[in-house]
């Protein structure tokens, strides 16, 4: 793990993978196969063992979908990782790999809206049962922990961007034995590397900065080899969301960009979040960078966050008026985006609670993406100017 100036080894985004037959290209190539055959009995007896590792099937092995997970294992300071063919699908396959009926785990509040109600509904009808805590205040998390399976972070939240100390929490779990696991989305292997915090598994949508480019939806789990073994023996086969070796070359792309990416995004979130909480007419900007200093082990922060406009803000002239910012859902790609939240909580997925996922009902979310800030706030403060009524 490094924890230098440089946050990991840069060069292993230059050069990925090549398994010999890829003649030294520096692109992996698209094994677009569902299939491998053998040359003969014996060789297909000895991939049956296990006595030899290759592909048989894409959805168990695939050399390109392979080359991302290595890419992201090394970023994150894993010895392994898995390719899921969403975040949504790394997170319960994990998840499930580690509880069973009867079980308890422990979440921190505001989790991502759709792990949410995993938890509430096929985790509920499984008899697991989740406790949330808010992962700022330790002791009430040191309260909930004994006798729970799992602790499940994110941090920060990616609405109301409550960030925590991330190594404070899993040394807690650790004590009571409690397997930790954190989706690292947010923040990505640039700002936060939580396996060298102590967490034992970290797990992205990697539709967000991995990919980068908002043309894949995927995700990705790493950790130590025996955790990993885990979830690779049943849930990655079984459950089978397996990422596509389309999308996972589309990932290895993205990924070289990666830090200058995110260092763009953060100065320009960051400039950005900084004039809105000037205004008169903002009366709260949620950005991790505002609210206090940084938690130890996030290095950096993202470009997305949140705002509450005050009172007499028409939202709907607002973001109608908005030229760069387009509405839609997601983040992580290079373009910027809105939600405004009291779209978001009309909703019919159930449940639907604007006071589990921490939101409120006049705040919008920002993402900042890459068109420069000079023009992204000249687009916001020209919407501001028409909306108020
Ligand atoms: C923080 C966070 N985690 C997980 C997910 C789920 O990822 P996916 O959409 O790739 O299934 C999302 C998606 O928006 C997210 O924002």
């Amino acid at each position: 793990m490094n924890n230098g100036a440089e946050p990991f080894d840069l060069a292993s985004l230059i050069v990925a993978h090549d398994d010999g037959n890829a003649f030294d290209a520096v692109v992996p190539p698209i094994v677009q196969t569902s299939l491998f055959t053998f040359p003969n009995y014996d060789e297909m007896v000895a991939s049956y063992r296990g006595e030899k590792v290759r592909p048989i099937y894409t959805r168990g092995l695939n050399p390109t979908v392979r080359a991302f997970e290595e890419m992201l294992a090394k970023l994150e300071g894993g010895e392994d990782a898995l390719g899921f063919a969403s975040g949504m699908s790394a997170i319960s396959s994990t998840v499930l790999s580690f509880v069973e009926p009867g079980d308890r785990i422990v979440a921190v509040r505001h989790v991502y809206p759709d792990a949410y109600r995993l938890f509430g509904t096929l985790l509920k009808r499984m008899r697991v049962e989740v406790t949330y805590v808010d992962g700022r205040d330790e002791e009430q998390v040191a309260k909930a922990l004994p006798g729970a399976k799992l602790f499940y972070m994110e941090s920060p939240t990616s609405w109301v961007m409550d960030a925590h100390d991330v190594g404070a929490l899993a040394a807690l779990a650790k004590r009571h034995g409690v397997v930790t696991v954190i989706d690292n989305s947010w923040a990505s292997p640039v700002f936060q590397q939580p396996l060298s915090l102590g967490v034992d598994l970290v797990l992205h949508s990697a539709s967000k900065y991995l990919g980068g480019h908002s043309d894949v939806v995927a995700g990705v789990v790493t950790g130590s080899k025996e955790i990993i073994g885990r979830i690779r023996a049943e849930a990655y086969p079984y459950l089978g969301g397996k990422l596509s070796p389309f999308d996972a070359w589309l990932l290895v792309r993205g990924m070289r960009t990666l830090p200058i990416r995110m260092k763009a995004h953060e100065a320009s979130a960051l400039a950005i979040a900084k004039r809105l909480q000037d205004l008169d007419v903002v009366e709260k900007v949620c950005h991790p960078a505002l609210a206090n200093r940084l938690p130890a082990g996030l290095n950096g922060t993202s470009g997305l966050f949140s705002f509450v406009f005050r009172e007499g803000v028409d939202v709907r002239r607002f973001t109608d008026h908005l030229k760069l910012f387009k509405l839609g859902v997601s983040w992580g790609g290079h373009e910027s985006l809105i939600v405004p939240a009291e779209v978001v909580l009309q909703q019919k997925a159930q449940p639907n609670s604007a006071h589990a996922f921490g939101i409120d009902a006049r705040s919008v979310r920002l993402h900042v993406g890459l068109e420069g800030t000079g023009a992204l706030w000249n687009d916001l403060e020209a919407a501001i100017a028409v909306s108020q009524s």
